[in-house]
């Protein structure tokens, strides 16, 4: 079974919806580089406080403090990767990592999805303040004002459209190189993101000969 996974595609893709469930199916730990960002800011830490400004911008952090983040997560064997690898320099790192461990990655997913329906999702995400839950206004809106968890649901600050255009453009300058890098190892599979997210889903059991749910 695949179990060391990289979920790959635009900001807004659904990278984060699909690879919570994804590491929920495969028993292994979902790692999001923007929540550990998000996380390190919110307690202050000195990679929160190196990181905020980058994120605030919609750029990407200095890969030495994003590979380190993530060196110290995959001690652990198992895994699906979100929002990391993002550019050729972090891909090389990760492969280093994993030889280091005598792993070398099983999958790399290319979510596919328009850049207008991209700009639709993120413009009405919103988050948990206490388990960051991801929403969505129109198509996965909280039962009532909160969160099932009680917490508050926020709009991320790199959710204003105009950092959501640089962070588009950053994604294509930076990380769509990445398409190529898998393609060449063998690793690459594009997966439809456009649909529900039930239907997604199961075009990622597909992709990877899980059973249908
Ligand atoms: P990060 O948090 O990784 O942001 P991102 O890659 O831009 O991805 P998003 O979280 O915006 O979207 P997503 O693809 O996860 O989609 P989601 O499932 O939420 O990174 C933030 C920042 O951190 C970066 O800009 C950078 O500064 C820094 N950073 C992170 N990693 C880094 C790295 N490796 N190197 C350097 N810097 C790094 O879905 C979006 C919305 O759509 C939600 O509202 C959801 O409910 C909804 N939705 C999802 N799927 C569907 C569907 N099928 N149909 C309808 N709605 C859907």
């Amino acid at each position: 079974m695949k179990r060391r996974v990289v979920l790959l595609g635009p900001p807004g893709a659904g990278k984060g919806t699909q690879a919570a469930r994804l590491a929920t199916r495969l028993g292994v730990q979902h790692v999001s580089t923007g929540d550990l960002f998000r996380w390190h800011i919110s307690q202050d830490t000195s990679w929160g406080k190196k990181a905020r400004e980058y994120l605030e911008r919609g750029l990407l952090v200095p890969d030495e403090i994003t590979v380190a983040m993530v060196a110290e997560k995959l001690k652990e064997d198992g895994f699906v990767l979100d929002g990391f690898p993002r550019n050729l320099a972090q891909a090389r790192a990760l492969e280093d990592i994993l030889a280091s461990h005598g792993k070398e990655l099983d999958a790399a997913l290319l979510l596919e999805v328009p850049e207008e329906t991209v700009v639709e999702r993120l413009s009405g995400r919103r988050v948990c303040a206490r388990c960051g839950r991801n929403y969505h206004l129109k198509f996965q809106p909280p039962a009532g004002e909160r969160c099932s968890c009680g917490g508050e649901v926020y709009q991320r600050e790199d959710d204003r459209e105009e950092v959501v255009r640089r962070r588009l453009r950053v994604y294509r300058e930076e990380t769509a190189p990445l398409v190529g890098f898998y393609e060449s190892r063998g690793k690459l599979w594009r997966v439809d993101g456009v649909g529900d997210p039930e239907e997604v889903s199961a075009r990622i059991w597909a992709v990877l000969s899980l059973d249908p749910l």
